[in-house]
Order: structure tokens, then C-alpha cells, then sequence
């Protein structure tokens, strides 16, 4: 049976996944799965239940127990629109520290891929071409510096109207960073085949048209 093909795109935060992802998923037609969503939606359900982070065990039980559904950008839990809630830092530093237990990981799996429909997929996160889609056609590794990082997070929030520090997201994003890298459970690393994609110094547009380009050439 010929699957869907999939597109994935890991890296660490603010370098550009969602937003790349996203608009590839669009010029294609594709579906797109935003992996980290899901990670900040057990998130913010574990931290209203008083659940710890530390509760492996107890934090995979919670998932089966969530209805999660997603219609065009909005995104329910049990019902409840959690869209805006879920993107906070305090929300992604909480994400980044259940997301190392195999428990959480393993009851996101099945979720996870029964996103891949016709005509195919764009997903992001940290471990979508190690272990969520290894036979995805195309594998992509997107990063920057941490400085870059941290001012397009910073531009990102002021854009919104949240008020931020540069020096507070900086450290927030290493802390992420270095959980993400050294954690045993799916660490975030450049998966085996994976293109690396450096984007300190490209628009949105060139990260854009580059996974494209290499799409199309995987595909040929
Ligand atoms: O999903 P991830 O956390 O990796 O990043 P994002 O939310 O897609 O992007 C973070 C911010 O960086 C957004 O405001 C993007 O518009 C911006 N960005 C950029 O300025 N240049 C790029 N080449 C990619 C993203
Ligand atoms: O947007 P940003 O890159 O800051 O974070 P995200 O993609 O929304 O993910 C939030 C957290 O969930 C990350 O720091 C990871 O620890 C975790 N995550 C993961 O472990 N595996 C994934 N496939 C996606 C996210």
C-alpha cells in the first residue's frame, strides 16, 4: 500500500518550523501537523488538572482522556478552544519538560499519524523524521542562531501585543534548547538523511521556495 508522502521539518524552537511548514503544507495542498501543539495542549490540560510535570506515568493516562480536535487553525480540547492558551512560554517550557517522558510520547504516536492523508503532509516538531514518519520523502532540519531565535520570538510577541524580554526569551530558549537535545526519549537531533536548512540569514520566502525545490527533486 502506497502511503501519503510526508514531508517532515524538526528544529529547535523559534526557527521557523510552524511557519515554514505551514506555507509549504499550502502550495502543495498538503495537511499539516503541528506536532508541538499537541506537547502544549497535554500542557496546559495537566497543569489545570495539578497533575506534575515530573508524573510520567500519570501525564500518559491524561492523554487518552483528551478530545482532541483541530478546524481550520483553531484547536479544542474536551470541547474548550485552546488556540491562544496554548502559546505561552510558560505553556512551551512546561511542554518542553513533560515531552521527556516515553509515556507522553508513546500516546501521542497513533494521533500523530493518522494525519497522514491524501493528497500528503507537512509536519513539524522535534523527532517527525526520527521516529514519527522515518520513511517521510522529504526530511528537513531547520535551524538558527539563538540570537536570531530569540529576536523573532521577541518580534513575534511584541507583534501580538504581549510584552517580552530579549534576555528573559534567550534563556528560556537555551533552557528549551538544551532539555530538547539531551533528553533519552526522542531527542531533537538532524535525523539520518535530514537536510539542514541554516536560516539566520534567509526570508521566509527563500526557506520556502528551498524545501520546495528539494521536494520536488526527492520526488523525481
Ligand atoms: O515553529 P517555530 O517555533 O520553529 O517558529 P515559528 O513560530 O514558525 O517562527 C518564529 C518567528 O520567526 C515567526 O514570527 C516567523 O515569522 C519568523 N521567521 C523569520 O523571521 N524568518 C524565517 N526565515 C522564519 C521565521
Ligand atoms: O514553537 P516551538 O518550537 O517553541 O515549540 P513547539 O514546537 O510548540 O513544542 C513545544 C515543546 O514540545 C518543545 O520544546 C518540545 O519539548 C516538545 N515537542 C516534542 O518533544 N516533540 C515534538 N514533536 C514537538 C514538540
Amino acid at each position: 500500500m502506497n502511503l501519503p508522502p510526508v514531508i517532515a521539518i524538526d528544529g529547535p524552537t523559534a526557527s521557523g518550523k510552524g511557519t515554514v511548514a505551514s506555507l509549504v503544507a499550502e502550495r502543495l495542498g498538503f495537511h499539516y501537523l503541528d506536532s508541538g501543539a499537541l506537547y502544549r495542549l497535554v500542557a496546559l490540560a495537566s497543569e489545570k488538572q495539578g497533575i506534575d510535570v515530573k508524573n510520567g506515568p500519570e501525564l500518559g493516562l491524561l492523554v487518552p482522556k483528551l478530545l482532541i480536535s483541530f478546524k481550520n487553525s483553531q484547536i479544542f480540547v474536551n470541547g474548550e478552544d485552546v488556540t491562544d492558551a496554548i502559546r505561552t512560554e510558560s505553556i512551551g517550557l512546561r511542554a518542553s519538560a513533560l515531552a521527556v517522558h516515553p509515556e507522553v510520547r508513546a500516546a501521542l504516536v497513533g494521533l500523530q499519524r493518522s494525519f497522514r492523508q491524501s493528497p500528503g503532509l507537512v509536519a513539524d516538531g522535534r523527532d517527525m523524521a526520527s521516529v514519527i514518519f522515518p520513511d517521510a520523502v522529504l526530511k528537513v532540519f531547520l535551524t538558527a542562531t539563538a540570537a536570531a531565535r530569540a529576536e523573532r520570538r521577541y518580534k513575534q510577541l511584541i507583534a501580538k501585543g504581549i510584552s517580552a524580554k530579549l534576555e528573559d526569551l534567550l534563556q528560556d530558549l537555551q533552557e528549551r534548547d538544551a532539555r530538547d537535545s539531551s533528553r533519552g526519549a526522542a531527542p531533537l537531533l538532524v535525523a539520518d538523511g535530514a537536510k539542514v536548512l541554516e536560516t539566520s540569514d534567509l526570508s521566509i520566502d527563500q526557506a520556502v521556495k528551498t524545501v520546495l525545490d528539494w521536494y520536488q527533486s526527492a520526488i523525481a
